[in-house]
């Protein structure tokens, strides 16, 4: 399977697992102790399944990725605690439990976005900051910590064959789907083209 269908599945688990809780928390709220105990047995077992799936894909999708930066670690410990809590909220009938688990799960998508639209990240001035860590920052969310991830399409960086000054040129201008790199300053994206040289497979 790749890195995308892995990252389309999760993405469809976690929808459908927040559809499910969509429906059931107004319920819960507005005491629909039918309609919710109806709806609660009949999606018993896609339920389960489905939290299976969301949290071992996302898991899955972490180990590949080799990145257990804080705010992942925060974001997978919301949605680990946040499970629980809505169970037991729904079983409890525990209105504020429910909403919590709800609110815990929706932050954890702002954490998402968030780690998808994160900024360049270069040296603070006056301090030196390596290759490897700028590497880490910028580049393994698509690149993986190895350089051989190929997360949205991105190449394999262990078979590139560029030389220096082609990858300087990618790191300032882009190319199709890799984001240009002109907010780092020159030093920074020559110790890259530096570095990303040495992850190639001779
Ligand atoms: C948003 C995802 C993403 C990020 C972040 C990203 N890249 Fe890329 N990278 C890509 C994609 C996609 C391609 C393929 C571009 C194409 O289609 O030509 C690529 C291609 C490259 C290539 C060309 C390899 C070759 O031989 O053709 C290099 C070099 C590269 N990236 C280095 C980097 C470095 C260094 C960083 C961090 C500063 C980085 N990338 C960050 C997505 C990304």
């Amino acid at each position: 399977m790749t890195f995308d269908n892995l990252k389309l599945i999760h993405l469809i688990s976690v929808n459908l697992f927040l559809l499910i809780y969509l429906i059931k928390t107004p319920l819960l709220l507005f005491n629909a102790d039918q309609a919710l105990a109806k709806i609660t047995k009949s999606t018993k077992v896609l339920e389960m399944i489905i939290s299976v799936v969301f949290l071992a894909s996302g898991v899955w999708l972490i180990v590949l990725q080799e990145m257990l930066e804080t705010m992942m670690i925060v974001k997978l410990g919301l949605v680990i605690i946040s499970i629980p809590l809505a169970i037991i909220g729904f079983k409890k009938r525990k209105k504020v439990l429910a909403i919590l688990a709800f609110l815990m799960l929706i932050s954890t998508y702002g954490i998402a976005e968030m780690l998808k639209f994160h900024k360049p990240v270069g040296t603070p001035t006056g301090q030196t900051v390596s290759a490897a860590e700028l590497f880490k920052h910028n580049c393994q969310r698509c690149h993986g910590a190895k350089g051989n991830l190929s997360s949205s399409g991105a190449a394999d960086l262990t078979l590139s064959t560029l030389d220096g000054g082609a990858l300087k040129t990618i790191l300032q201008n882009g190319r199709n789907k890799m984001p240009s790199f002109s907010a780092l300053s020159d030093e920074e994206r020559d110790a890259l083209a530096t570095y990303i040289q040495t992850l190639r497979i001779h």
